[in-house]
Order: C-alpha cells, then structure tokens, then sequence
C-alpha cells in the first residue's frame, strides 16, 4: 500500500473478529519491519513477547489489563513491548548521555513500535496499543527480567469494527518555523 495511504488507514481498533488469528509468521515479519528503524548507536533495545496462543491471551487479559482494556483485545494476539534499561542514552560505564536517560530507550522503542502498527496494518491486522496495564503482573507472567522496563502492550488482530478517524490538531498548532 502507499506510505500516505497506509498511514491515514491505520486506527486504533477496540474490538477485533474471532475469525482470521494472526499467524507466527506474519508476527515475525511485522517484528522484522520493527526492527528496521533507527536507535541510538543502533544498540537496538527493543524486545517482543508474543503471545499467541488463545488460553494464554485470555490469561494475560484477566491478569495484566485491566477492565477497560480486556474487553477490547479480545480475539486478538498481543505483543508486549519492553527495551533493556540503561543501555540507549548511556555510555557503557552507565553515565547517562543527557538529561533523558531512559526516555531514549522509550524512545526508540516507540519508532519501533510505530513501524510494528504500520507493517500490521499492511499485511491487513489492525492494531492497539495499550499502555493502560498492569506492568508488574506482565512482568511475574512472562517472567520478564529486571534489566527490561515493559512498555505497551500491543493487540494485533483481524479488525472487527471500522473506527472513524480522531480529529487531528491543525498543524500550525502544533509547529513553529524559524
Ligand atoms: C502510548 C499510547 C498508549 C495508548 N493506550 C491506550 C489504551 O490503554 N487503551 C486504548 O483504548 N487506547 C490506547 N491508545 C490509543 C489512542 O487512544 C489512539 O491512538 C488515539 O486516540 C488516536 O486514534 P488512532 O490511533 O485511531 O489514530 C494508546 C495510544 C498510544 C500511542
């Protein structure tokens, strides 16, 4: 699909269709798009804990999201995205760059993440990213190690609603030339 396209038809989608699972493979290709994109002295921080598998998902759901979020990644496969702590914005001895220190690591993850949403969107998923959710039980679930700071978690699934677009801001708002 074209870039221009593809970016005006991508929504955040709360209610998927129990028809149509994403499959391992087509996870791996939209995590492969993820890993593409730029990071700070490409240290590349990012990590993907894919679950796919139904029992699973529907345990994840009633452990780590809570209400507002559980009913709406129903039928979907979920990504939970973290990135290794300390590393992007550090030097190797652990002196912070800048002020931003872990932000950076936020940071590239959420270019990582945009690519992952926009390469789902492509292979015809719709996507939601959730950051309303219980980082500490993900966490104990997926025994995720201390040294990653958990991040969003990602519905990826067949959409089972057509979402109208939220208004966006008019761009003289939101820039400034010099
Ligand atoms: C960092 C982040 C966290 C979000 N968390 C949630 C969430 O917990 N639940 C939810 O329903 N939507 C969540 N969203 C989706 C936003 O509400 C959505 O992107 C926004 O309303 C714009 O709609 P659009 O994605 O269709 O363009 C989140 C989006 C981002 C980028």
């Amino acid at each position: 699909m074209e870039f221009q396209k593809l970016i005006e038809a991508r929504r955040s989608v709360r209610k998927y269709s129990p028809e149509g699972k994403v499959s391992r493979d087509d996870i791996l290709t939209i995590i492969k798009a993820a890993q593409e994109a730029p990071s700070w002295k490409n240290s590349q921080t990012g990590r993907y804990y894919c679950i796919l598998s139904e029992d699973m998902v529907n345990r994840f759901r009633e452990e780590c999201l809570p209400e507002m979020n559980r009913t709406k990644s129903q039928n979907a496969a979920l990504i939970v995205t973290t990135f290794v702590r300390d590393r992007a914005g550090f030097q190797k001895d652990g002196t912070p760059d800048n002020e931003l220190g872990n932000g950076w690591g936020c940071y590239d993850l959420g270019l990582q993440n945009e690519n992952l949403i926009l390469k789902a969107e492509e292979l015809g998923y719709a996507t939601l990213i959730m950051g309303i959710r219980d980082a500490g039980s993900i966490r104990r679930l997926l025994d995720i190690p201390e040294t990653e700071i958990v991040v969003a978690v990602i519905a990826v699934g067949k959409a089972g609603e057509e979402p109208a677009r939220p208004k966006r801001r008019e761009i003289e708002e939101i820039t400034k030339f010099f």
